[in-house]
């Protein structure tokens, strides 16, 4: 049996927002405000930019049966999909406000957002960055990277 490592690369930003997505941020905190969280209170924004350069946006939208309720990566995420089938992603940002106010920390995306992240790496091919927007700090990581040993249903991933 060998050992073996996982090294996984981020970028702190700790003044501003990171170089070169601060829109792409900005559109992130915006659509937070369009969430439907009225059972947490935890507004999240997420905002998907494409690789022709157009952006999509989405919000966590919440169910009074709560695992109904969809967070706001996989709602554009999704949409996404639907709109620009043929369009890979070169970058998401999320940010996250609690009571009104963008919060201190980044926040990072749930276990199954990052799920369908890997799905989409594997649909276009492509890895991309992931921007989590917070007061204090934004932290910029490759997607791949959130989820190391993520499920991949190899026979059909073959035939895409
Ligand atoms: N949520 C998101 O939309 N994205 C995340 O990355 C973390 C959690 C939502 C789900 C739920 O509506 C609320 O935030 C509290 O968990």
């Amino acid at each position: 049996m060998d050992k073996r490592e996982l090294k996984i690369d981020y970028f702190v930003c700790r003044e501003g927002l990171p170089a070169g997505y601060e829109d792409l941020c900005r559109k992130a905190m915006e659509i937070s405000q369009t969430a439907y969280s009225i059972y947490s209170g935890f507004s999240v924004g997420a905002a998907v930019l494409l690789d022709n350069g157009m952006v999509v946006t989405g919000s966590n939208q919440e169910n009074s049966a709560y695992p109904n309720g969809l967070c706001a990566e996989r709602t554009a995420l999704f949409y996404a999909g639907a709109q620009y089938p043929q369009n890979g992603v070169k970058a998401l940002a999320l940010a996250a406000c609690y009571n009104g106010e963008l919060r201190e920390e980044s926040v990072t995306p749930c276990g199954a957002c990052r799920q369908v992240m890997s799905e989409v790496i594997i649909r276009y091919g492509k890895d991309f960055d992931v921007i989590m927007v917070g007061k204090k700090e934004s932290v910029v990581v490759k997607a791949s990277a959130l989820l190391p040993f993520a499920f991949v249903f190899s026979e059909k991933t073959a035939q895409r």
